[in-house]
């Protein structure tokens, strides 16, 4: 063995012994990725530069029966090729895509099951890498089933890490800072108090994406990439050794997986730089994820919406029509609450708005028969999808929005009940094409039917993909809400452009909330995966529900910087219309403000304490910016190189009034216009909570 490569060996974590003669190895810029047979034992490292990012981490599947790739496996051979190409996604943050990367295919055999074969393929990228086990079709294998994954992720330090839970049925908690030695999630399962299904067995395990940032200025994230026909993985944290472990949500039998070759499993993504904008401008999660399968795509559309939502989550109004479903009038109706928000006079008001406002369009929650039984309803058919309450008149709905120009969204809850909803998939589809709704938010609250199924197993991951290609089929947009979090998925499916899975802002609504730095750590964690539905855009902060007990903790300008912070194609503009009509002039960005992008650049970023992003519009010469902090007041300079050089822009900025604060005095806000240039520098003051918006316009005749 040269000397070089055997300190290299020693340096990458690998025991002196037992190697086999040639380590496989590829790489692009400062990522190096190392495979070796290790006494039989398929191992990888992965460094940055000089700095080891994974030490020698073992790799496997072990299979319900045995026979699978846990034992000793032998080498048949290997091949490295090169690929550097450039695509353009249907709509996002960036106009084009470079996916440049080395490939190192790595084939295996199962002595012990002579014949059986796997292969692990392995995309270096400039800012990471993927790699994933492809088990080709062959003789020694028909049907398997996946008892575990054995792939790990051998951190060589005890890293801070921004992490939560790692549940079987949801992703929606607030975000710990610990060391890796720290995790333990059993505190913040007990700590919630929300609606969402908790399923969290292994105190040691955390959700992907995990963000992670060493001593040394390393800035690590995992998680997945393509995450199709197979469970979710979470990250089982040794804490002595600071050693991950994949684990894959089980089915409702306990297994993780049933397969059955040709197969493959998703992508595990590893994104490193020594800077942190570096891991929110990563493309790596959507270059390992197939191109778009739709036939066609030029009748996807992102926008921005309001809706009948905000008012029923503060209790304003309500989404059932009744109290219950079982008492009725003489005539067997149901008797009204009165408190009903989807009635037809109340989503009109909200067209108006919407049309007198260029948003394009309108969701309206609690439309449709079911709702006085939904929550927690152990019932297989809880709604039909297409039959709407008495107050709530389709066709005139319909018509009306139509002829004001506004786009309706429709609302599918499921109340968790999927194998019901499949049952009906294509009526609801067809009801949405027949009254004009070019878009659905989905949604899965509380326990999965099929029974003892896991909203992140691999039976559910099937059925969200089931739904985003019924609503293709149909030309539908889809938002799904209570889905297992992103992977990539919308390059494969545009039409799938946005999810929950995730903590928004809603939390502010119905619980204590979510603290002033957890939009600065969203980003580098569940937005890793593709975009969020946040629902940024509450004015009114303070005492908006009749407790008095709950407020959104941040200001009104940090809540205009989200809707560029926080990309989706679907942006919600959540607060009731005449909370706006409080605050025109500050409404103005959000009018303005779009959703689809020609570029984008992380001007700062730190997790969990600041993040200032500017993007070019679509298409348009116009830049918006958006600048967010922690609970801590910050000066941010933004030099504004990046418009293009010899034109004036007016800078509208949307920032902190001097007395702004999250706690004291969240809606003070300031509203200054100047002429800059290419050469000019913005300082940004954003308050404790706070944040600053900016819109950059050219400037007529230069
Ligand atoms: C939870 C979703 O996140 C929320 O947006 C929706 O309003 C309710 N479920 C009811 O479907
Ligand atoms: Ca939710």
């Amino acid at each position: 063995m040269k000397k070089q490569l055997f300190f290299w060996l020693l340096a990458a974590g690998f025991p002196a012994a037992a190697q086999t003669p040639t380590p496989l190895t590829a790489r692009q810029g400062k990522v190096k990725l190392t495979f070796m047979l290790a006494a039989g034992q398929p191992t990888y490292a992965v460094t940055y530069g000089t700095k080891a990012v994974v030490n020698a981490s073992r790799l496997g599947l072990a299979f319900e029966g045995g026979q699978g790739f846990d034992g000793p496996l032998t080498l048949l051979g290997s091949e490295v090729k090169d690929v550097d190409e450039t695509w353009q996604p249907v709509w996002g943050e960036v106009k084009n895509i470079r996916n440049h990367y080395q490939q190192l295919t790595v084939h295996l055999r199962q002595p012990a099951a002579p014949g059986r074969r796997l292969d692990v393929v392995f995309r270096v990228f400039a800012d990471g890498v993927g790699f994933r086990y492809e088990l080709p079709r062959q003789l020694a294998l028909g049907n398997f089933v996946v008892s575990d994954e054995l792939t790990e992720f051998a951190l060589p330090a005890d890293h801070q890490a921004f992490w939560i839970p790692g549940d079987y049925d949801t992703n929606e908690y607030l975000y710990t800072k610990s060391r890796l030695s720290a995790v333990d999630n059993a505190q913040q399962v007990k700590a919630s108090t929300e609606i969402a299904v908790r399923d969290a067995p292994d105190a040691q395990a955390v959700a992907t994406p995990l963000m992670l940032k060493a001593d040394d200025g390393l800035y690590v994230n995992i998680h997945e990439a393509a995450q199709v026909d197979y469970p979710a993985m979470q990250l089982h944290v040794d804490r002595a050794s600071h050693r991950l472990t994949a684990r894959l949500v089980p089915n409702a039998v306990g297994s993780k997986a049933f397969l059955r070759a040709p197969s493959r499993t998703p992508w595990r993504t590893i994104i490193v730089s020594d800077k942190a904008p570096d891991i929110l401008a990563s493309k790596l999660i959507l270059n390992l994820n197939e191109p778009s399968k739709l036939p066609t795509t030029d009748w996807i559309k992102p926008m921005k919406f309001v809706g009948v939502w905000w008012e029923m989550q503060i209790g304003k109004s309500d989404w059932k029509y009744a109290n219950s479903a079982d008492t009725l009038d003489a005539q067997g109706h149901l008797i009204p609450t009165g408190r009903h928000g989807a009635n037809t006079a109340n989503v009109k008001r909200y067209i108006d708005f919407a049309a007198a406002h260029h948003i394009a369009g309108v969701l309206v929650e609690g439309w449709n028969v079911g709702w006085e039984d939904w929550f927690g309803a152990w019932k297989e058919q809880v709604f039909d999808f297409v039959t709407p309450y008495p107050d709530f008149h389709v066709q005139e709905i319909k018509d009306y929005a139509q002829s004001k120009g506004v786009q309706m969204i429709m609302h599918n809850e499921t109340s968790g009940s999927a194998t019901s909803y499949e049952q009906h998939l294509d009526t609801a589809y067809q009801f949405m094409n027949r009254f004009g709704y070019p878009s659905v938010k989905t949604g899965y609250v509380g326990r999965i039917i099929p029974r003892g199924e896991h909203h992140d197993g691999q039976w559910m991951s099937n059925h969200f993909v089931r739904v985003a290609e019924m609503a293709a089929k149909h030309h539908v947009t889809v938002d799904m809400h209570e889905s297992v979090r992103p992977t990539g998925l919308s390059r494969t499916y545009p039409n799938w452009l946005s999810g929950e899975a995730g903590r928004g802002n809603e939390y502010n609504a119905f619980s204590i909330g979510s603290p002033p730095e957890h939009e600065t750590i969203m980003p580098f964690t569940r937005f890793i995966g593709g975009p969020m539905d946040y629902t940024p855009g509450i004015f009114k902060l303070q005492n908006f529900e009749p407790t008095g007990k709950r407020s959104v903790r941040t200001t009104l300008a940090k809540q205009l910087a989200l809707y560029v912070v926080l990309y989706s194609p679907l942006q919600m503009a959540a607060d009731l219309p005449e909370n706006y009509e409080a605050h025109p002039d500050a409404f103005k960005f959000i009018e303005d403000v779009p959703v689809d992008w020609d570029d984008t650049r992380i001007v700062a970023a730190e997790p969990g304490d600041y993040i200032t992003t500017v993007r070019k519009a679509k298409g348009e010469n116009e830049w918006y910016l958006g600048s967010i902090t922690d609970e801590n007041a910050r000066t941010q300079p933004v030099k504004l190189d990046f418009l293009p050089p010899g034109q004036r822009f007016e800078a509208t900025i949307y920032a902190d009034a001097k007395d702004a604060d999250w706690q004291k005095n969240p809606a003070s806000y300031q509203i200054t216009k100047q002429v800059v240039t290419s050469k000019s520098t913005l300082t940004l003051r954003l308050a404790p909570g706070g944040g600053a918006a900016v819109s950059f316009k050219p400037v007529a005749g230069k």
